[in-house]
């Protein structure tokens, strides 16, 4: 559960807050925290709380806010680490202790207001026009007024902005808000230049930086989904040919092969050849569970290590499952990101017809994004079965008894890093940390955990991109992130493409800890190795 959305609680008589508010002014140099003990009585809100610290303690505390009632934009602040407008960020969904912060990613003035010219400037020009409660009946955006209406909720505060990882590399991204806003550009009926639009989008530091993570969405007080918009104008600059040519060779790898490495499609269950026991073919043999693969921990050399251990435990606990062989293709997830809907429909329907052939109850995968797509859209293409991540399904394997965990790993710290397509899309987010703890190792958090968790940089097709020059990649700042809890023994994670992202990144920076796959540990765990 996130720190602002503890159950709402009953007041005492006398309640207070402690809270701590960022302070900083150009002059003095530097940053620090002032802590501030506020009554709850007469303080509804984060502003309230800041206001009364203005009034009764300090005077020069410098805050914004002009309409109170979240449609100015103006008083968006953090708070435990998560972007709030201030004005309705009510004292009574908050633990005891408050951590008032500047907006991130926005150049500090003092305190906590931000300079919100430079993303002002970064909107697209000319600004969306059309206003819903002035269309004209020859006015009707092509998409339908709904569409429409929900871009034009934005109220400009940047939550979004300082919530995106990318925003945070400081590469130039131009970020959540002006995507939007582009995208309500290309709603509006009169006086927009399509391609232009389409043209501004597409440049470097444009729609293809986004890694679809959707920290923005879930930032934004709005309730904008963002991904939608930027999804359709990726969607329009792959019909007209506009895209990076390594991706361009993936989606071309994707056509031919169904995966993204270009491979024979036959060499897909090559990974099982170091193992001693054959894993069925659902395609002929009934199993209680179908594992999904992906392409990722079918071919990558690091992922597919984790997948032979995974397939050894489940064997090893009696658990009936098989695989689909050269039958799987890619579910598609990154591919309908990437803007090329024709291809996913058909990844999905050569999938659905392989699942049709086979026999079974349900159907678990190593990979979020797989399981995101095969959970969530395949149903609507006619998937009628539970889909699990295999975290959720040891989970389950370990409460039945069928696996045994002993806690041979004290004395080992290590930190989860939560996928964004597992705790964001899917807030699959305790089975991997009990799975932790069953191995008997302390688990220390990162300060974004959670639902509120920080990408790696490689989703909604990343991964397949060329790099943005200069800044600092979102997998560097998390091993940093993780270097800052000290004294760490393992990173661990629970996805292919996370495994890749992190080793590379812990060993371009040198990080003193390993970066592992959660099988590694829980294979020592059942194995009751130190
Ligand atoms: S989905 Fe993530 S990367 Fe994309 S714009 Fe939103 S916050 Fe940034
Ligand atoms: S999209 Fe949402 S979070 Fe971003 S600026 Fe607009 S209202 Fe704020
Ligand atoms: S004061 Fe206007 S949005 Fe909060």
């Amino acid at each position: 559960m996130s720190v602002i959305e503890q159950p709402r609680r009953q007041e005492q008589e006398g309640a207070t807050r402690h809270v701590k508010v960022y302070r900083y002014a150009p002059e003095d140099g530097g940053a620090r925290y002032d802590e501030f003990e506020v009554p709850v009585e007469g303080c509804k809100t984060v502003l309230d709380a800041l206001h009364w610290i203005q009034l009764h303690c300090d005077p020069s505390l410098s805050l914004r806010h002009s309409c109170l009632h979240a449609s100015c934009g103006t008083c968006g602040v953090r708070v435990n680490g998560q972007e709030v407008l201030a004005c309705v960020c009510e004292l009574a969904d908050l633990e005891d202790e408050i951590r008032v912060e500047p907006l991130a990613n926005m150049p500090p003035i003092t305190d906590v207001v931000v300079d919100m010219i430079p993303f002002y400037k970064g909107l697209p020009d000319p600004h969306p026009i059309l206003r819903v409660s002035e269309v004209l009946p020859d006015a009707q955006p092509p998409n339908g007024l709904d569409a429409y209406m929900r871009l034009e909720d934005c109220i400009e505060c940047a939550l979004c902005v300082s919530a995106c990882p990318i925003a945070a590399s400081g590469t130039g991204f131009v970020g959540p808000a002006a995507l939007v806003a582009a995208g309500r550009l290309l709603e509006e009926p009169r006086g927009t230049d399509r391609e232009e639009v389409l043209g501004w989008a597409g440049a470097p530091h444009g729609v293809w930086d986004c890694t679809t993570c959707m920290a923005c969405v879930q930032a934004c007080p709005a309730g904008i989904d963002h991904l939608p918009a930027i999804v359709d104008m990726r969607r329009a600059l792959v019909e007209q040919g506009d895209l990076d040519p390594l991706l361009a060779r993936t989606l071309q790898n994707f056509a031919l092969q169904g995966n993204s490495y270009g491979r024979s499609a036959r060499t897909r269950a090559r990974w099982t050849k170091p193992l001693d026991f054959k894993i069925p073919d659902a395609r002929t043999e009934p199993v209680d569970y179908v594992w999904f693969v992906g392409d990722f921990a079918s071919f990558d050399e690091r992922a597919t290590l984790a997948s032979q251990r995974l397939a050894r435990m489940l064997h090893d606990a009696g658990v009936s499952f098989g695989l689909l062989y050269e039958g799987e293709r890619s579910a598609g997830n990154d591919v309908r990101r990437m803007g090329e809907e024709g291809l996913f429909e058909a990844l999905v329907e050569h999938n659905l017809g392989v699942l049709g052939q086979a026999e079974f109850e349900a159907i678990f995968t190593t990979d979020p994004h797989s399981l995101n797509t095969l959970r969530n859209e395949y149903p609507q293409y006619g998937l009628d079965k539970p889909v699990y991540h295999y975290t959720e399904l040891l989970m389950e394997l370990v409460m039945r008894g069928a696996v045994a965990l002993t806690p041979t790993l004290g004395g080992t710290r290590v930190t989860y890093h939560d996928p964004c397509y597992l705790a964001r899309y899917n807030q699959i987010t305790d089975p991997p940390r009990e799975l932790i703890r069953a191995t008997g190792c302390e688990l220390v958090e990162m300060p974004r955990h959670g639902s509120n968790t920080f990408c790696c940089g490689a989703g909604g097709g990343r991964i397949w991109m060329s790099e943005s020059d200069g800044g600092v990649r979102p997998s560097e700042q998390r091993i940093r992130e993780a270097q800052a809890l000290g004294d760490i023994d393992y990173f661990v994670v629970s996805c292919p493409k996370d495994l890749t992202m992190y080793a590379d990144a812990a060993n371009t920076i040198g990080a003193e800890f390993e970066v592992v796959e959660l099988t590694t540990l829980l294979e020592r765990a059942v194995a009751g190795e130190m």
